[in-house]
């Protein structure tokens, strides 16, 4: 049996040190942000390159808090991809805006920087390019459009943790780069949490305002906020992960390399690295027309897969409203019927790959 994913394995490799971590917090008698979360903060910036890190309840509540201190909302419109997480387009509606899908570069997955011109309209605030399966996203060219057009970069880089852009870690190119910290990504938590880097220090400002009921001082409120603070368990345990953390991606990229050499001569569309490219490998994604029998028979032999995934944004009943026809996206609509993620992670070993490997092999 190979299981996607074992979270578990993850746990018990670190079991003394992630232990050690929790009971320090239970001990300490400090449990809501204090200490531990801005240890994490400051820990996670200087990994992200970034000048500040405020943690978070999750990665929707990142998102829609870098919206919110950009003052994104009704009656704005922000660029989102056609083809990612739907909470990527969630978080644009949970302010009021209207999330206008742009579709990827077919190689990559990610957004095609060169469909995006067309998409702008006076009333765009801002872009979100994801990068997608840990691939960071081409921002150069997404950047330099913003610039030119006055509106921001929000990066969702919930998928991308230690992926690099042109040799430098994804988490402060744009004006906010959201993480999410859910127990499957790169760097996951115990349970929800979530953060946002950035280099400057009034957005940075902004969104620890936003977190804590809109509140810089007790009890005085300047603006409706939330309450979407980072546990301090959850930091303690983040603060163990992400010193392993290199490591853990060096064993992805190991595995993705083994799975990229073995699939060669297949006729599975395998994962394209642009040469500018340092990926993360949070998911190693195929496209195969023949998607649901080769699912089907990796799992009759006992290969966990996901689908990364099977219905695009605009095709789903949440944005029926948006009144975007099935074929209006028609990437999008296909990349959801081939994509196919095999099992990939740190506590997976080379012996597991090659199983896989035999097992398509023969598919
Ligand atoms: C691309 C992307 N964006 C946003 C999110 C939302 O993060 P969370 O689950 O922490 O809210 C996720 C993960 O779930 C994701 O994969």
């Amino acid at each position: 049996m190979i299981p996607f994913l074992d979270l578990g394995a993850a746990y018990r490799e670190i079991k003394p040190e992630i232990d050690t971590a929790i009971q320090r917090v239970l001990d300490s008698g400090w449990y809501i942000l204090g200490p531990e979360v801005e240890a994490f903060e400051a820990e996670w910036a200087e990994y992200c390159g970034a000048g500040h890190a405020v943690g978070l309840a999750n990665g929707l509540d990142a998102l829609i808090l870098a919206l919110r201190a950009l003052d994104v909302g009704p009656g704005d419109e922000v660029i989102v991809p056609s083809h990612t997480f739907i909470a990527t387009w969630l978080a644009v509606s949970a302010v009021g805006a209207r999330p206008v899908p742009v579709e990827p570069d077919p190689a990559t997955h990610n957004i095609d920087p060169a469909r995006i011109a067309a998409a702008l309209s006076d009333r765009t605030k801002a872009i979100m390019p994801v990068h997608l399966y840990g691939q960071p996203a081409d921002l150069d060219p997404i950047l330099t459009l913003a610039r030119t057009h006055g509106i921001a970069v929000i990066e969702d880089a919930a998928q991308s943790h230690g992926a690099r852009y042109k040799g430098r870690r994804i988490g402060a190119h744009g004006d906010i780069v959201c993480w999410s910290f859910y127990p499957g990504k790169n760097l996951g938590a115990l349970g929800d949490a979530g953060a946002i880097t950035t280099n400057n220090p009034d957005l940075a400002d902004r969104v620890r305002m936003l977190r804590n009921y809109g509140s810089r001082e007790k009890y005085v409120n300047e603006v409706p906020g939330v309450n979407s603070r980072l546990d301090p368990v959850q930091a303690a345990v983040l603060r163990v992960k992400l010193t392993h953390l290199d490591d853990w991606t060096e064993r992805r990229r190991a595995l993705a390399s083994q799975y990229l050499t073995g699939l060669a001569d297949t006729d599975l569309i395998l994962p394209h690295v642009p040469d500018w490219a340092d990926p993360a490998w949070h998911l190693f994604v195929v496209r195969s027309a023949a998607r649901e029998a080769l699912q089907a028979r990796l799992s009759a032999a006992g290969i966990g897969t996901l689908i990364h995934y099977p219905i695009a944004p605009h095709m789903q009943a949440a944005y029926a409203d948006l009144g975007l026809a099935a074929d209006a996206l028609p990437l999008a609509r296909q990349l959801a019927g081939e994509v196919l993620s095999l099992p990939i992670g740190p506590q997976m070993s080379p012996d597991d790959v090659q199983t896989v490997l035999r097992q398509v092999a023969d598919a």
